[in-house]
């Protein structure tokens, strides 16, 4: 079991593959109690019984991040069931790439929709009680196109800068109330972020990038259990890691 994690509550929006259920298996081998939202309900019904077949606690609870009162009732569940939220990570997201001159606007908000209002619902629903517990750890997931820009994915990286820029924010907010904020930004990981895609010309050389370079999932769990290990006097505030061999 590692320090610092054993018996936290963690809600980890977008559980249902990816960055998020990788988070959720290492949390739990490592004795943490892991509440589990997402779309498919499928998905996490099943992450969740097989942690808690294997000796952990786990709840699952499907949610759309696009609806605040969801996001609410994910974080209530987690307080109802354990009493306490200890790290929220606002990490559901979507990433579907194209030219602006394409104009595909309902594409342009749903990314807004997911990727910063989600994030923002997150804290609104888990803020309450960690001021309350005087004790939390916000965990929002930005990326290196939170730092850079490419072609065909400005709408993309204006969602992840501003996650960045909302984690700065909130960070210097929260400090009287001994809340600790880390925005960890990867590169490219080998998840179904890709899928999301809609434009096939796109799609196609960003999943032949992902192929030939992504590197897997766990690569951010263990990311996320280096920040929520750390003593609580410790506030690591921000993770940009890469493959490797990725350049930009
Ligand atoms: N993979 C990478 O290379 C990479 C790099 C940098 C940053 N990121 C970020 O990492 C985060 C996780 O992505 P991933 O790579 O793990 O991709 P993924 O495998 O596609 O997972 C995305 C997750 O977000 C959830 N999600 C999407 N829309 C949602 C909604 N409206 N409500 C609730 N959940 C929703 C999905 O669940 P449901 O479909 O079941 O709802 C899924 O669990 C995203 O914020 C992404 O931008 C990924």
């Amino acid at each position: 079991m590692s320090t610092n994690i054993e018996g936290k509550v963690v809600v980890i929006t977008g559980a249902s593959s990816g960055l998020g259920e990788a988070t959720a298996r290492l949390l739990s081998e490592q004795g943490a109690t892991v509440v589990l939202g997402a779309r498919r309900a499928d998905r996490i019904e099943a992450l969740a019984a097989e942690l808690n077949g294997n000796g952990g606690r786990a709840l699952a609870v499907a949610t759309d991040v696009t609806d605040r009162g969801q996001v609410k009732a994910l974080v209530d569940a987690a307080a109802q069931a354990y009493g306490r939220v200890d790290v929220m990570i606002n990490n559901a997201g979507l990433m579907p790439h194209s030219p602006l001159e394409r104009l595909k606007v309902g594409d342009w908000e749903q990314t807004i929709d997911v990727n910063l209002k989600g994030v923002l619902y997150g804290i609104a629903a888990a803020l309450p009680y960690m001021q309350e517990q005087r004790a939390g750890h916000f965990i929002n997931v930005s990326s290196v196109a939170g730092h850079k820009v490419s072609p065909a994915g400005a709408v993309y990286a204006a969602t992840k800068h501003a996650v960045r820029a909302l984690s700065e924010g909130l960070r210097q907010e929260v400090k009287a109330y001994n809340i600790r904020t880390t925005v960890i930004s990867p590169g490219a990981v080998a998840t179904e972020l890709p899928d999301s895609i809609t434009e096939a010309d796109v799609s196609q050389g960003i999943h032949e990038f992902y192929e030939t370079i992504a590197i897997p999932a766990d690569s951010f769990a263990r990311m996320v259990a280096f920040a929520v290990s750390q003593p609580e006097d410790v506030d690591v505030n921000e993770i940009l890691y890469r493959p490797t061999r990725q350049m930009l």
